[in-house]
């Protein structure tokens, strides 16, 4: 069984392509973290208050997906070796590979007011996943090349100072790997998108997500047929229904190929809505009680200290720090 360790950012809240792209493929086995990665979130503008509400609920989710039990759901901020390996990496990660990632050029580039932390922020990650001796990090496709750069930071640091860490693999699912906008199929669905309409959260109610749905842009014709170039709106609807239902694409298209639009549609609500209900009752169960979700968190730290504190020490012995 291999180990795993992944992250998500409490920013806003949590939208249905962070359920289909990661959450849902990240396993309680035993010896895999998952983490809140509250530290990320502080990389782009914040307030305080809501950062406290979105750490606790966004825990309150990876606790009632069952990944307090086997494996450990901890805050980064608690285990202060995270932004300790962070600053040594950041003095062996090189601007020229920084400036080549995608989300940086997308969301930092050119911007003057654009924060530090924006930049070096793959760094952080990196450290994240080499303190755990992991060989997997289940992610969505848009974190692939920040788990390439750990790949990359590892193997450089291994071959000058000596085997210490352990080389991960991205692990991305062939279907669901990103779930793409229902206003505009052409962008990924996104928890800092302004339009509400563009995402489902994990939050709303049976009657919002089935709204969201239905008013989800489609293409032109009526066939329903899974051709993500042609037709991206009805694609992307298929590839959500098929990753949650664990019925085969054609099987769904099949089913609903002359039946128009509205029918498709409908079917696809009815889907994410029984899937979705469940996992919010329980969370809603949870977050009731603050402190229950605060001594879980405490459990998960003091495992990921276990972990991470041998695994600092090892790099700085490496690196020549007394
Ligand atoms: P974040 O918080 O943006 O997203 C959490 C996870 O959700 C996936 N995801 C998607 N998958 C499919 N379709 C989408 N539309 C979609 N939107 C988001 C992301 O790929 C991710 O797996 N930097 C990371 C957090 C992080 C991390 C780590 C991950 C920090 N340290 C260590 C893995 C290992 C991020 O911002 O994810």
């Amino acid at each position: 069984m291999a180990k795993a360790f992944s992250g998500i950012q409490p920013t806003g809240q949590i939208q249905l392509g962070n359920y289909i792209g990661a959450l849902r493929n990240w396993q309680p086995d035993p010896g895999s973290f998952y983490c809140v990665v509250d530290l990320h979130s502080i990389s782009a503008p914040w307030d305080p208050k809501e950062l406290r509400q979105n750490t606790r609920s966004t825990a309150a989710l990876l606790l009632a997906l069952g990944l307090g039990e086997g494996s450990h759901v901890f805050l980064q901020s608690h285990v202060h070796e995270h932004a300790e390996l962070a600053w040594i990496l950041n003095c062996l990660g090189r601007m020229g590979e920084l400036n080549r990632m995608t989300q940086f050029k997308s969301k930092g580039r050119g911007k003057e007011d654009a924060s530090v932390g924006l930049f070096t922020y793959p760094l952080l990650m990196a450290s994240d996943i080499l303190l755990y001796r992991v060989q997997e990090v289940p992610v969505g496709e848009d974190q692939k090349q920040h788990v390439e750069l750990t790949r990359d930071i590892a193997l450089r640091f291994n071959s000058r100072f000596g085997p210490v860490f352990t080389v991960p693999e991205p692990r991305i699912a062939d279907l669901g790997a990103r779930v793409m906008s229902l206003r505009n199929p052409l962008e990924k669905m996104s928890k800092s998108d302004p339009d509400p309409n563009s995402k489902i959260l994990l939050t709303d109610s049976d009657e919002v997500i089935s709204k969201k749905i239905m008013t989800a842009v489609t293409d032109s014709g009526r066939e329903v047929a899974y051709e993500p170039k042609e037709k991206p709106g009805v694609s992307n609807l298929l590839e959500i229904a098929s990753t949650l239902s664990g019925e085969p694409i054609e099987a769904l298209a099949a089913r609903f190929r002359d039946q128009g639009y509205g029918a498709f549609k409908r079917g696809v609500a009815d889907i994410v809505v029984e899937v979705l209900r469940p996992l919010r009752q329980r969370v809603e169960a949870l977050t009731a009680d603050v402190s229950e979700i605060d001594r879980r968190l405490e459990e998960g730290r003091a495992a990921a200290e276990r972990e991470a504190r041998p695994m600092l020490a090892e790099v700085k012995e490496a690196i020549g720090l007394l």
